[in-house]
């Protein structure tokens, strides 16, 4: 970005830092090779309500991050996943991760690590938090996956979390098993949750029991998302009116969250 001063005044202010925002966000979308990636900035802007010069900036650090997302891509390619479902919205939870300076952070599903790399990078970058992440692994059962097997599964001789780069690894705690079990004994170990991404089990039941398990422990301006929401009925909504927040969608996606109401 050239510097400050040398740009017309038009262009110097949040608008400016907006756009280089949006062209690096486009840059980490391509090298991490999923074009739904690229950060939705009105989104990003209702959930934090933070100025849009600010999202513009904290997107910007992206320019940096295209290394570790050609990394994340080459690991896909090399067990075997050139393209999948993978989590759509890596850049908008970094820019959240960043924007509310988030202390801990929980998210249900792991499979290869996408959400939880960017999560992570935001960590690293804010200097502080931790992340939670439980996941119960299928396993892919021959070399090839199998026409009847989910992509999410994990590859021979991988773990959950097996695109995550080593250098972001060092504030994960990762949980292998199930939410049900894992997420009540978690919430009790954590005074405070500033990010909680649903993206395991995606059944009603199972939606609305991770959602009041982490109940107790949101604070206004707390982020709630939960992805697959087109499998949950009415779950988030109902969570959402009962906070009185409403729900916002991803573009037109069923990746939807919520911002906790009330002033911090
Ligand atoms: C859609 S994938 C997660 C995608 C991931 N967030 C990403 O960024 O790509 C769902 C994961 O949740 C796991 N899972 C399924 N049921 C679960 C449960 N009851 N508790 C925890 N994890 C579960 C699946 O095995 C899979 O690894």
């Amino acid at each position: 970005m050239p510097p400050r001063s040398f740009l017309p005044a038009r262009l110097a202010g949040p608008r400016w830092t907006t756009m280089s925002g949006v062209s690096a966000g486009r840059q980490a979308a391509r090298a991490l090779g999923d074009r739904r990636s690229v950060p939705d900035i009105p989104w990003i802007e209702r959930l934090t309500e933070s100025p849009l010069g600010t999202i513009g900036r904290v997107l910007g650090e992206l320019e940096n991050a295209v290394e570790i997302e050609r990394a994340i891509r080459e690991a896909h390619q090399a067990g075997g996943r050139s393209f999948y479902a993978q989590f759509r919205a890596p850049f908008d939870i970094y820019a959240m991760v960043r924007l509310l300076r988030a202390g801990e952070i929980v998210e249900t599903g792991v499979s290869s690590g996408v959400s939880s790399a960017h999560f992570l990078l935001g960590l690293k970058r804010n200097g502080r938090g931790r992340l939670h992440s439980i996941d119960l692994p299928t396993r892919q059962a021959k070399p090839e996956l199998g026409t009847r097997e989910s992509p999410v599964a994990l590859p021979p001789g991988r773990e959950s979390g097996w695109a995550i780069p080593a250098s972001l690894r060092r504030n994960w705690d990762l949980r292998q098993g199930r939410s049900q079990r894992l997420l009540p004994e978690l919430v009790q170990e954590l005074s405070e949750v500033s990010i909680f991404l649903h993206d395991g089990e995606h059944t009603p039941d199972n939606l609305t029991f991770e959602l009041e398990t982490v109940r107790p422990r949101l604070r206004p301006g707390s982020i709630v998302l939960a992805d697959n929401t087109a499998w949950t009925g009415q779950a988030f909504p109902r969570f959402a009116r009962s906070l009185g927040a409403p729900v916002v969608r991803r573009r037109r996606s069923d990746l939807v969250g919520l911002r906790v109401p009330g002033s911090k």
